[in-house]
């Protein structure tokens, strides 16, 4: 499969598009580079030489041979989806990711970079940029929100944003649950708790999201904090074809679902297009047995009412022994 990245300059095309090849052992393209490589000089020179209609034309060439591209992540320049037919073309050759990001989350990047490389912007002052993306990314929205899956970038880092896509290209690979393989978390991976932390908050469908800076709230961020430091910290994860696409902890902790001090509270996430698969059962039993194999005497949760968990819980023995307007802290005695 080829793995198409699009979004507007700054969004971290680059920087995503080779730590997602590497999680998934794809090979890694970036269709500037090719532009160079076919013109035999840098954008600049072309752009100041040839005029941009030329590089647009070498650019349209340069996606054209991507289709025969195999197992590859190709990080695309910021104005390909605007070219005529392009992005019809990506959603037909492989599986486009648009990296959405705010005119501030850009331009931030932007200044951190080298803007002589990107003609568009090279002359541009701080405020005269600011004005530039804010009104191009507007032009260029539609074209953008084409793509086949839009990946949300503000307060998020690569490594976040990598295990978003990733998770869904090993579904749209076919990935079964029967594939799934559960194993405890290693240090490396201990970031990722921040994705899981996140879906792990209880949304009503069709509510209007919350911000994903809602994590860093004390209360919710110590599920997290230095995970893995304190002593009794369990998480266990879902892979599958070497992507993570599930977690479950548990730590000792004064949180939502406190009950005893020596009793842990449990949260478990499961990425949302891996759900309904049984995999969130699989972790909890699995992270239980560790737990009980560690001494440990009992588990707490506390999770929405609305949340269909509850019954996942239920079916695993947790009995709820608290009840409040938002919902239930349940438990489990091992
Ligand atoms: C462009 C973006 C650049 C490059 C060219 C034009 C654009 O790619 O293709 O300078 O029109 O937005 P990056 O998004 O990789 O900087």
């Amino acid at each position: 499969m080829v793995v198409y990245l699009t979004g507007f300059m700054g969004c971290g095309k680059s920087s995503v598009g080779r730590r997602l090849a590497r999680a998934l052992g794809y090979a890694f393209a970036d269709t500037d580079h090719l532009v160079e490589e076919t013109a035999g000089k840098g954008i600049a020179a072309i752009f100041a030489e040839d005029g941009e209609a030329a590089f647009r034309r070498i650019e349209r060439e340069v996606l054209q041979r991507t289709a025969d591209m195999n197992r590859t992540v190709v990080a695309t320049g910021g104005g390909m989806p605007c070219g005529e037919g392009n992005v019809e073309f990506m959603n037909a050759h492989g599986a486009v990711f648009y990296l959405k990001s705010s005119v501030g989350r850009l331009v931030g990047n932007l200044l951190a970079g080298d803007r002589s490389r990107r003609p568009k912007i090279a002359g541009l002052g701080n405020e005269e940029l600011c004005e530039y993306v804010r009104t191009t990314l507007a032009a260029r929205e539609e074209r953008y929100a084409k793509a086949a899956f839009t990946v949300e970038c503000d307060g998020r880092s690569d490594y976040g944003i990598v295990a978003e896509i990733a998770a869904c290209v090993a579904e749209r690979q076919g990935g079964g649950a029967e594939r799934v393989v559960t194993r405890p978390m290693r240090e490396e991976e201990v970031p990722l708790l921040a994705e899981f932390l996140y879906d792990a908050i209880w949304q009503e469908d069709g509510a209007q999201a919350l911000p994903r800076s809602v994590i860093r709230h004390p209360e919710i961020w110590a599920y997290i904090d230095g995970f893995g430091t304190a002593e009794g910290d369990v998480c266990v994860v879902a892979e599958v074809s070497g992507v993570i696409v599930g977690a479950a902890w548990a730590r000792r902790m004064h949180g939502y679902g406190f009950v005893a001090d020596d009793m842990p509270e449990l949260a478990v996430s499961v990425r949302r297009q891996w759900r309904g698969r049984g995999i969130g059962t699989r972790l909890v039993r699995e992270l239980l047995m560790t737990l009980r194999d560690g001494g440990c005497k009992g588990v707490s949760l506390s999770v929405d009412r609305h949340n269909p968990a509850v019954e996942m819980y239920r079916r695993l023995g947790f009995g709820v022994v608290r009840e409040d307007d938002s919902g239930y802290v349940m438990t489990l005695m091992l």
